[in-house]
């Protein structure tokens, strides 16, 4: 094979595997962050290594249930990512819990920049995602279960149980991002105007406010 193939091969197959790798590899053991300085680049800045310390390795925030039940969908998510455990930082992992009230909710949304996989801690949830040819793809889970959201997609679990459920979401990102369709679209500020959510969803205005009214965040 002629060198120039060869190198065109090559560059080829780094480009569609840097395109498809999640966060950027790391250049260094440890950058943790230093989420005062308000320069960004890709991350977060390091802080000197001297002023490291295991606390920026460590987070407890998951040991226990969220309070499912006070929120308007019945879920409650609780993040580990960079901007709880600054060691993450460069790292490109993270995790969140998520815990549900009996026929909670964690709506639709998607996350740019992570692949999310969950483990049903306790109860039952009914979990789908949806592919950019509309298949969905959809399997009720059980404690101890694994299911796998692609980057991207758009995905939900639902818990029909009477009883509360709770899963362990791993992400291969240190800030995965999280987009809720509805949130996005209903609650963004400044708000999405009427007339293109009313073509959108081919309703009407009174609709469009009535749903932005109820999806305003709870003062
Ligand atoms: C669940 O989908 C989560 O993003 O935590
Ligand atoms: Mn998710």
């Amino acid at each position: 094979m002629a060198v120039s193939s060869l190198v065109t091969i090559l560059s080829f197959l780094f480009l569609v595997s840097s395109n498809l790798a999640a966060d950027s590899d790391m250049l260094q053991d440890i950058c943790v962050a230093d989420l005062n300085v308000g320069v960004r680049v890709n991350g977060f800045a390091c802080k000197p290594a001297a002023t490291v310390t295991e606390a920026d390795f460590f987070f407890q925030g998951l040991a226990k249930p969220g309070a499912a039940t006070n929120t308007t969908m019945g879920s409650l998510v609780t993040a580990a990512n960079v901007e709880k455990i600054p060691g993450l930082n460069t790292l490109g992992v993270s995790m969140s819990r998520v815990d549900y009230a009996p026929g909670g909710l964690n709506p639709p949304h998607t996350h740019p920049r992570a692949t999310e996989i969950v483990f049903v801690l306790e109860g039952t949830l009914d979990v789908g995602f949806i592919t950019t040819a509309n298949k969905l793809i959809a399997k009720t889970i059980t404690k101890g279960d694994v299911f796998v959201f692609p980057r991207g997609l758009v995905h939900f679990q639902k818990n029909n149980a009477d009883v509360p459920a709770a899963a362990l979401a791993a992400f291969n990102s240190q800030l995965p991002g999280t987009q809720s369709l509805a949130a996005t679209l209903f609650a963004a500020t400044p708000s999405v105007p009427d007339h293109v959510l009313t073509k959108a969803f081919q309703i009407g205005t009174k609709e469009v406010e009535k749903i932005k009214s109820r999806l305003q965040p709870k003062k």
